[in-house]
């Protein structure tokens, strides 16, 4: 038969063939061709367009995309690790909802921490296997309203006199705290209070044991070093992604899944 236009870029060429086996029209595989140019002219514009908009300071960036793409480590060299966040954030927090009251189980004797009632009974197991190991896990705080939220985060974080953007690294603003979900509990060690809601959780051994064991529980670190929120490192901080809702609550709209937490 007649040789395959030779417009069709090079590289192509033998793609373009085996879509036409049936069908060998060199009129059809011009045009081919031709759309062909189209999808790689407009995917080179929209990349360039999207990388330009990356070397503006944050502040400045489009943000009007549903997915907010963030560095997971800044600087653009970490292309290869890019994850996508949820586009609803407040200083790098992420919006959830406010668990329902009737959805809330105790998680200690005098029923002053709750979570949704499968975190609550995979925290109960946790601690159970914890003490089994001579490791005492305590619960700090779990469910927090948004009238809790509010007043840490403008009550109390106005008092050590901390901005807005500091006060963010540290605590959500209300309406964007992972304990709202119900989801999420901070953990102490019994064995060392002065650790507790410190960095040096992380070396106690409730934090190591956490380390090894909390996946088999559903619990995961939420915010490990360097997390892409750029919230402050919080060894303390464990969240439940052990069932459907849970994991929809945390993962739902990200676009990539992201690393395995528990090892910052
Ligand atoms: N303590 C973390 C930042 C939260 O409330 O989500
Ligand atoms: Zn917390």
């Amino acid at each position: 038969g007649k040789p395959i236009e030779i417009d069709i870029p090079e590289a192509l060429r033998d793609f373009e063939a085996d879509l036409s086996v049936d069908s060998p029209q060199p009129q059809q595989l011009g045009r081919l061709g031709r759309h062909w140019r189209w999808f790689f002219g407009g995917l080179a514009i929209a990349l360039l367009l999207g990388w330009a908009n990356y070397q503006l300071p944050s502040s400045e960036r489009s943000t009007s995309s549903p997915i907010l793409f963030v560095p997971a480590k800044s600087g653009l060299a970490a292309t290869s690790s890019w994850r996508a966040l949820p586009g609803d954030l407040l200083l790098g927090h992420i919006a959830y909802q406010e668990a329902p009251t009737n959805s809330l189980s105790a998680v200690v004797a005098d029923g002053s921490i709750k979570l949704r009632q499968p975190a609550a009974q995979s925290f109960l197991a946790m601690g159970q296997a914890a003490k089994a190991n001579k490791i005492s896990l305590v619960p700090v705080s779990g469910f927090r309203s948004i009238a809790d939220q509010t007043y840490l985060f403008f009550t109390l974080k106005a008092k050590k006199g901390l901005t807005a953007t500091e006060r963010a690294a540290v605590s959500a603003p209300p309406g964007y705290s992972e304990h709202h979900t119900g989801y999420a509990i901070d953990i102490a060690d019994g064995s060392r209070p002065a650790t507790d809601l410190e960095i040096t959780f992380e070396t106690t051994p409730a934090f190591l044991w956490l380390q090894k064991n909390a996946a088999r529980f559903g619990f995961e670190l939420s915010f490990p070093k360097n997390n892409v929120q750029g919230v402050s490192y919080e060894p303390w901080h464990w969240r439940f992604v052990g069932d459907q809702s849970s994991l929809e609550t945390f993962y739902k709209g990200q676009r990539i899944q992201p690393k395995r937490s528990g090892n910052p």
